[in-house]
């Protein structure tokens, strides 16, 4: 295609961007939105998948029949986020098993946040209240973002990481109401937990190679410091109303900005983590790739069961015919 004819596209993709049209796979798209997709909405897709993993250790030792059941709901939940999501990725043209091959083999991120360990079940709350209080952040603006099949996804996911954020939240609150050593594991969690969920959020927006274009794109609706500010300002009363203190000296209000002011993120943890030398990062992939493999008989059958279902078809069209 000539570049003259390119350009056009490309211009007119964009004035349907700035024109809040959402972009459908079948519509023309540049090549690296939809590169960009396809990492962003894989990665996020991972995330889910593997942020089954800290809290699906905690299912067998829930303390109550009732938590148990709350904790089943919500892991089940996440692996039907990652579907929706690898859905999504596979209608730009993405394929399941290269999505699949560059998580296991290391080449794709998931969210930072899952590679810390589930030490007490005051970390199924601190997950519950923080992890999906942030994801909740970061997603809802998603759910307006311009390309539809992820918009779509997020705004079924979002009504159900609202009741994860409100257990994990129920949670904390019984503990932070029970024994003095309940209170204590409350706090313990808060203290692991806080740091790791703002990271959530991704690097400084200076820091950050893909927010400009993303946001050009409308892919972002907000910064990474913007949404992370929000985060802050959400959970410093919330923290309050459990009575325990967020492990952040530098945390006040700000009047004149009218936002919390809060202390430096340690970017070296960060990035550490990123890179794969977190406390469980290679736990959790090989926990993945034993569960992939172990899978393997399901994918067979159902290849072989839509194989015949195909034949018989074909059959019964040759025989109508
Ligand atoms: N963990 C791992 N990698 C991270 C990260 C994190 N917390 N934050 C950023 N990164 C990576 C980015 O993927 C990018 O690397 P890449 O080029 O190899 O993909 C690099 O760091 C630079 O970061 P950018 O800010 O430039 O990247 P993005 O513009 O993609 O922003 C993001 C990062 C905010 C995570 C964005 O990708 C996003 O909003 N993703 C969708 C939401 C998501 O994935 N959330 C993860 C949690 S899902 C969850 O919590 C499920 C819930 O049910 C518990």
């Amino acid at each position: 295609m000539s570049d003259a004819k390119n350009i056009s596209l490309e211009e007119k993709f964009q004035e349907k961007i700035d024109s809040d049209i959402q972009i459908e796979p079948k519509d023309w798209m540049p090549e690296r939105y939809r590169k960009t997709l396809i990492r962003q909405i894989s990665q996020h897709a991972h995330s889910e998948i593997v942020g089954m993993l800290p809290e699906g250790n905690w299912i067998t030792r829930a303390p109550s029949l009732r938590r148990k059941v709350a904790l089943l709901a919500k892991v089940q939940d996440e692996a039907g986020h990652g579907l929706y999501l690898y859905g999504a990725a596979e209608t730009l043209g993405a394929s399941r098993d290269s999505m699949i091959r560059d998580l296991h083999s290391g080449k794709a991120k998931y969210s930072s946040i899952f590679n810390y360990p589930t030490l007490t079940w005051a970390d199924i709350g601190a997950i519950g209240w923080l992890v999906d209080g942030a994801a909740i952040m970061n997603q809802v603006p998603l759910c307006s973002c311009s390309y539809g099949p992820y918009a779509r996804a997020m705004v079924r996911v979002c009504k159900e990481e609202s009741f994860h954020q409100r257990q994990g939240f129920e949670i904390m609150m019984t503990l932070c109401n029970g024994t003095p050593e309940q209170k204590a594991m409350a706090q313990d969690a808060l203290n692991r937990w806080w740091w790791p969920s703002l990271m959530m959020f991704g690097p400084n927006d200076a820091e950050s190679s893909h927010s400009a274009q993303s946001m050009a794109w409308k892919i972002k609706r907000f910064s990474n410091d913007e949404l992370r500010q929000r985060f802050v300002d959400m959970s410093v009363p919330q923290a309050k109303i459990l009575g325990i203190t967020i492990p952040d000296p530098d945390i006040k209000w700000n009047e004149e900005r009218g936002e919390h002011d809060f202390g430096e993120i340690d970017w070296e943890e960060f990035w550490n983590v990123v890179k794969g030398n977190g406390p469980c990062n290679k736990e959790r992939i090989k926990t993945r790739v034993k569960a992939y493999d172990a899978g393997k008989w399901v994918r067979d059958a159902a290849v072989v069961y839509s194989e015949k279902r195909r034949k018989r078809k074909e059959q019964n069209l040759s025989k109508s015919a």
